[in-house]
């Protein structure tokens, strides 16, 4: 589930990758190298198993940061060792966790290892046959080397969420897809700015966890009260017990102004009259 802009230039990427032969032979192909760039979580490593999977082709994935050692010459050798490895014709490699590369220095020659890693990626690519297929991962573009940057023409900026992706990972994380929970799927994706698509699958998961061991499904209010957690940075668990009125207050205050929830919906979510809502709100202003 993607927001619709890379959504485009990943499809065009998988169509140009699936008539390279035609493409080369007409003098039109470009270098089958695609980057994902973007915060943590937003399923670029996913994505890039997706798209090894809708071209049929065999997927070798290689992350970067496993491959840096702290002796010298050994990441270079390592990497080397990677693009050995893969076999031609018709793979895809997947580089992920490409900015480990940056990371890379050596304190005898300030920048010397960092050099001849890059050097030995760049060889590397230029050494794959035209009809591999690269992609790269990283989360810190503006780390990458502008030399390694031009070696994949095909760039997709993987964002956080917007409303209507947060929407649909809801559904399909917490509700499995049933379409009478549209709903509430609606009103979490309303509060959950901010959160990326494996915070949402970690919460999801985490109240259906809790549904299977009690026997009961988590209030919707817990389940809230989990992604104020996680969006101030605090991530809570969803418990068995009920709200404390700490909770209910943070809660109120936490739906009043990031959802604008009015007083009446509040009370309903929480189960509580809409006068302590009020209350609860008066209490938060009042410090
Ligand atoms: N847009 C999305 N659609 C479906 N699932 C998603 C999405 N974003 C995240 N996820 C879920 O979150 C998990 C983690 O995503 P993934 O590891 O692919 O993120 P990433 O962008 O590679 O993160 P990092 O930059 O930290 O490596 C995925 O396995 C997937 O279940
Ligand atoms: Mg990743």
């Amino acid at each position: 589930m993607l927001n619709g802009e890379p959504g485009a230039t990943i499809s065009q990427f998988i169509d140009d990758a699936k008539h390279i032969d035609l493409l080369s032979e007409k003098g039109v192909s470009a270098r089958l190298g695609l980057l994902l760039y973007g915060p943590p979580g937003t399923g670029k490593s996913l994505l890039a198993g997706h798209v090894a999977a809708s071209l049929g082709r065999p997927f070798y994935i290689a992350r970067l940061d496993s491959l840096i050692s702290s002796r010298l010459g050994e990441t270079a050798k390592n990497i080397r060792g990677v693009f050995e490895y893969v076999p031609a014709k018709k793979a895809v490699l997947f580089l992920d966790e490409m900015d480990a590369i940056a990371k890379v220095r050596d304190d005898r020659h300030e920048l010397g290892e960092l050099k001849r890693v890059v050097n030995t990626v760049l060889q590397g690519l230029d050494s794959l046959t035209d009809d591999v297929v690269t992609i790269a991962a990283t989360n810190h573009p503006h780390l990458l080397d502008p030399a390694i940057w031009r070696r994949f023409p095909y760039k997709a900026e993987i964002s956080l969420p917007d409303r209507d992706v947060r929407e649909s990972l809801w559904l399909h994380f917490l509700y499995e897809g049933q379409e009478a929970r549209r709903d509430e799927a609606t009103l979490l994706a309303q509060v959950s700015d901010g959160l990326n698509g494996a915070d949402i699958e970690n919460i999801g998961l985490a109240a259906r966890r809790r549904a299977i061991l009690s026997g009961a499904e988590p209030a919707l209010a817990k389940i809230l009260l989990a992604v104020s957690g996680s969006r101030s940075g605090s991530a809570r668990l969803i418990g068995n017990d009920d709200l404390d009125a700490q909770a209910k207050r943070t809660l109120s205050s936490f739906l009043s102004d990031k959802g604008g929830i009015n007083q009446a919906e509040i009370a309903r979510i929480i189960g509580v009259s809409r006068q302590m809502v009020n209350k609860y709100l008066k209490e938060v202003q009042d410090g």
